[in-house]
């Protein structure tokens, strides 16, 4: 070994002893002659000082170091005496006063410095991220990360579930975004899809007999990023035979229990919460509501369609909803400038037409339109919204899915603005009885709402000719703080479903067999009933680790482009490579 101990270990326990650290210069300083190095690793920091009696060359190498170059120094490790301790640093007690130094390599100028005050642009630090990961902070998501992992590991193995893998050169996959191709040579003109999910190998395993199955697995999307999602991300994908509904519920609370308990060291309590999606809908306007604080959507339609208002009349009159928040002590947080243009424009971005508020003064409405609302109405929205003097009541009229969508969006804006919650708190709740199929209207035809194998609530069979929206799907979601975190559901296994849920999205049984035939087939011979569910790794290490970007927990993401700024991929390759793929390229012409 270069070092005997690390940069994150010395204290004043060890004074006196003769130690080797090797690792990065972080700061220098240079007091004539004295030079203080910051060496750092990622253990941590160690003061190291060249007095002026070290020996000339020594102190020549030390006046030469830079940023982060790479360093071997052996000393003994002194006491920093009273004044000049540290408290920020866990080795602020010592230093090390150097005896020999060795420049293991120098390095460039870098282009920033992983610790320094301000970070630079990200496309920077995505270029250079040899020298981003070495920043304390990405390295504690990477740490974080691999914690989780193993937490995760020991968990299952614990219950006798197997890790197995499964191929990353497929076939397309059913979860409804873009495939990335990859074309065979073998094969002329045929190509392999990189999986969307394992989903189709570990329902076949479960027909092979692994009645409990995981894999951190790698998931490959082409569709439209966010700060939540990557073209190339990882899931704790499960799936496990001879169980039910609860039993998959019951395994994942347990897993996010284990997990909370790594990352945080805390008791999480389980069973999580679960709610219905009819119920999240109506109270919290989305089906991945943050919990971490309440602010409940309620619904005033009942109570204002005789009213002389005529924006709520009429929506209610057309059958639409008039619902809204209670901001409890909003009324002098908002003004009407804020509440006019920027909460306005907020719910506008969400197709509403207006917002309409109130403050409650007196044990009344107060605003420029409650004289549209006789006493008995102002009493009974006040008595609705459970509002109290001093509180801001914002309403929305509109179709129920603008008016779910615009007050989901302006909850969570005033959940932030008024921090009306810890934002290190974790806060999870099952999603469950989801539809089973959403009318698309621009495509005039249903879709599956999560992908088509998954089982439906028995009582709801009747519905596949009368109200195939009504339909619920024994599926659930978890959600965790406003993020989808994790989703699955028991699947089918009789073919006669099969080929109704099919029927019902308009996949004929020849494209059925063309594109699940495998799967078919395998369901033929003795499947088990079975189910599964698969969290976004991702997601759970940026919640415990607390950041909102997506690029933060993973080592070498992509940009919101899809590229890979370090390695400059996608790119061009040899006009031979194509040639032996038979593939000729047509690009429109100015890409060409
Ligand atoms: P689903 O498509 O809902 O289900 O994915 C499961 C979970 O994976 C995470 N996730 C992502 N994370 C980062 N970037 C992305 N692009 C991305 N897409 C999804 C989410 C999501 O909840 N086979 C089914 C699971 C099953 O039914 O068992 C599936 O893949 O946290
Ligand atoms: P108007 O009658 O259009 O001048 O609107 C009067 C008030 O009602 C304004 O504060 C509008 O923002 C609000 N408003 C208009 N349409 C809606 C709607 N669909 N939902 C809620 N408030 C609305």
């Amino acid at each position: 070994m270069l070092r005997t101990k690390t940069c994150g270990e010395l204290n004043s326990a060890h004074v006196g002893q003769t130690v080797t650290l090797a690792g990065w210069v972080d700061k220098y300083r240079d007091h004539g002659g004295v030079v203080f190095i910051d060496l750092r690793d990622r253990y941590g920091i160690t003061q190291v000082s060249f007095k002026l009696d070290t020996a000339s060359e020594i102190q020549e190498i030390a006046q030469e170091l830079r940023h982060e170059d790479v360093v071997q120094v052996t000393g003994e490790v002194v006491s920093r005496g009273e004044g000049n301790i540290n408290p920020k640093l866990s080795t602020g007690e010592i230093e090390l006063l150097a005896k020999t130094v060795v420049l293991l390599n120098k390095s460039r100028t870098p282009p920033f410095e992983p610790r320094g005050e301000t970070l630079p642009n990200e496309e920077l630090r995505l270029q250079h991220r040899y020298v981003d990961l070495r920043r304390p902070a990405l390295q504690r998501n990477m740490i974080l990360r691999h914690k989780l992992t193993k937490a995760v590991r020991d968990y299952f193995d614990n219950l006798d579930f197997l890790e197995i893998e499964t191929p990353i050169l497929g076939r397309s996959t059913p979860e409804g975004a873009r495939d990335y191709l990859v074309p065979s040579r073998v094969h002329e003109g045929s190509f392999y899809a990189l999986p969307q999910s394992p989903q189709l190998f570990k329902q076949i395993l479960m027909v092979a007999g692994y009645d409990r199955y995981f894999q951190i697995a790698r998931c490959f999307r082409d569709e439209d990023l966010r700060a939540d999602r990557q073209p190339e991300f990882t899931q704790i994908d499960i799936e496990m035979a001879f169980v039910e509904y609860d039993d998959i519920l019951d395994t994942v609370d347990g897993l996010v229990k284990a997990m909370v308990k790594s990352a945080r060291g805390i008791d999480f309590p389980t069973p999580l919460p679960r709610y219905t999606h009819a119920e999240v809908m109506e109270k919290y306007g989305t089906d991945k509501p943050d919990l971490r604080f309440d602010l409940p959507i309620a619904n005033i339609s009942d109570l204002v369609g005789d009213s002389d208002f005529g924006v709520f009349k009429n929506t209610v009159e057309a059958g639409n909803f008039v619902r809204g928040l209670c901001i409890k002590g909003g009324a002098d947080k908002y003004s009407r400038r804020i509440l006019d243009n920027d909460l306005k424009g907020l719910v506008g971005e969400y197709g509403a037409k207006g917002l309409a508020y109130f403050k409650v003064t007196d044990g009344k409405l107060d605003s420029s339109i409650a004289k549209f609302f006789n006493d008995e109405q102002q009493q009974a929205i006040i008595a609705r919204m459970q509002g109290e003097n001093g509180d801001l009541l914002v309403f929305v009229a509109d179709t129920w899915k603008v008016s779910c969508a615009a007050l989901a969006a302006l909850r969570n804006f005033v959940g932030k603005d008024q921090q009306l919650y810890d934002p290190k708190a974790i806060s999870c709740l099952w999603v469950v009885d989801f539809p089973l199929f959403t009318w698309n209207a621009e495509e005039n035809r249903w879709d599956a709402e999560h992908h088509p194998f998954c089982a439906v609530r028995p009582e709801d069979e009747g519905y596949f000719q009368t109200d195939p929206g009504k339909i619920r799907a024994q599926s659930y979601d978890l959600v965790c703080n406003g993020y989808e975190a994790a989703s699955g559901s028991i699947r089918i296994h009789d073919p006669a479903i099969q080929q109704r849920v099919f029927d019902l999205l308009n996949i004929t049984p020849d494209e059925a067999e063309r594109r699940f035939g495998f799967l078919l087939n395998a369901l033929r011979y003795g499947a088990p009933p079975h189910g599964g569910i698969a969290l976004g790794l991702d997601r759970w290490v940026m919640l415990f680790a607390g950041c909102d970007n997506i690029r933060d927990v993973i080592a070498f993401p992509k940009t919101q482009r899809a590229s890979d700024l370090m390695l400059g991929a996608p790119s061009e390759v040899d006009a031979r490579q194509l040639r032996d793929l038979h593939i000729k390229l047509d690009l429109p012409e100015e890409n060409a």
